[in-house]
């Protein structure tokens, strides 16, 4: 399921937009394919409803008709210049979320160059065009799919199901990870485990997951029930998956650190390097197609662990973002989230954890 977003102008484009979608549904569900928001109640945010109506789709089809950069209101400012355009909202909404967005021309018109545009909008111009003419519609929009179906990022990062056999392997060689765990008395956290009476937190959930879920370490209610996110950050993990339909069991989550370090202080990187292996061997074992960091220090360990060039980024830059990344395995995504804790400390930040969550949808 590729989800395409059609974003035009009506007076630029709208009758070669009918007929991209009597094309387009000949490739794709008509119910994957949005050209108008739906109507926004009074009161709601617009700009904020665009830009989760954009944050919905996989690809960003932008119309350039022959008026896309002069049409003007009734006083004569361009419409492009003005700060609640609808398509201006949407083309800048598309590439802050750094979606896919192919510029489709018609009406034999051009690519604008960045000098025409609104400052804002200038890396629109870079990308790459698809043109539609009168002569060659059908194969056109042939061409158009193709390229679609190339570039929608969803496709590589849904796996195919396990037979029973590989389920169970995986489950069993899961187990074993745990039990090297509580045998690994050289841990730097093996002597406050035994101390206190607390148990190694492996994680938990599907072991052949497409989504998992990476935290910093367990806490005081998770060494007690050898169990990830069971207390207050669960409970709010536990609402942004039901706020997108994902339920718990057909996720995995995990940790950093496999054990509970003292006093909530954080990771070492000592500690950070010690149990390292044991959540490579997760990843191996499970092979997600989405890594979801839960806070920057799950962040910063995947980002260096994979060098990737957003590795220095803060997490204020990068939560929300998909970033495509290669496992021995095959093409991964990189979700950087802000840690679910965050909203008990600033209920303000839940909107904000609600929002990247939503990314995750591509993937469920
Ligand atoms: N916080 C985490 O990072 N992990 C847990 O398992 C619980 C709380």
């Amino acid at each position: 399921m590729t989800r395409i977003f059609i974003n035009y102008r009506r007076q630029d484009s709208e009758g070669y937009v009918g007929r991209l979608y009597d094309h387009l549904t000949q490739h794709f569900t008509p119910q994957d394919i949005f050209m108008d928001v739906d109507s926004i109640p009074p009161g709601v945010d617009f700009v904020q409803a665009l830009e989760d109506a954009v944050a919905d789709c996989d690809i960003f089809l932008a119309m350039v008709g022959p008026q896309w950069l002069t049409l003007a209101d009734e006083h004569g400012e361009r419409r492009l210049d003005q700060w609640n355009d609808f398509v201006r909202i949407e083309i800048c909404s598309a590439l802050k979320q750094g979606k896919v967005i192919i510029p489709v021309l018609v009406g034999r018109s051009r690519m604008p160059n960045p000098a025409e545009l609104p400052d804002e909008m200038k890396p629109f111009a870079r990308r790459n065009a698809l043109e539609l003419s009168q002569l060659h519609f059908a194969q056109d929009v042939k061409k158009l799919a193709k390229a679609i179906q190339d570039a929608a990022p969803a496709k590589q990062n849904h796996k195919p199901r396990p037979d029973s056999e590989t389920l169970n392997q995986k489950e069993a060689a899961i187990k074993q990870v745990r039990l090297d765990l509580v045998g690994a008395t050289e841990s730097p956290l093996y002597q406050f485990r035994i101390e206190n009476r607390l148990f190694p937190v492996i994680g938990e959930g599907n072991p052949d997951a497409n989504i998992v879920f990476i935290g910093e370490a367990p806490g005081k209610n998770e060494a007690a029930a050898g169990r990830p996110f069971i207390g207050p950050s669960g409970e709010v993990l536990a609402e942004m998956l039901k706020s997108i339909n994902l339920l718990r069991e057909d996720v995995f989550v995990t940790n950093i650190l496999l054990d509970r370090p003292p006093e909530k202080r954080d990771p070492t990187p000592e500690e950070i390097a010690f149990y390292e292996p044991f959540v490579d061997r997760i990843l191996d074992i499970i092979q997600p197609a989405v890594i979801a960091t839960l806070g920057r220090f799950a962040m910063q360990y995947v980002l260096k662990r994979l060098d990737l060039p957003e590795k220095r980024e803060p997490i204020s830059k990068l939560h929300g973002k998909l970033i495509k990344a290669r496992m021995h395995y095959g093409e991964v995504h990189i979700v950087p989230l802000y840690h679910p804790a965050v909203v008990l400390y600033s209920a303000s930040q839940k909107a904000t954890l609600q929002k990247d969550f939503e990314k995750l949808k591509l993937f469920i």
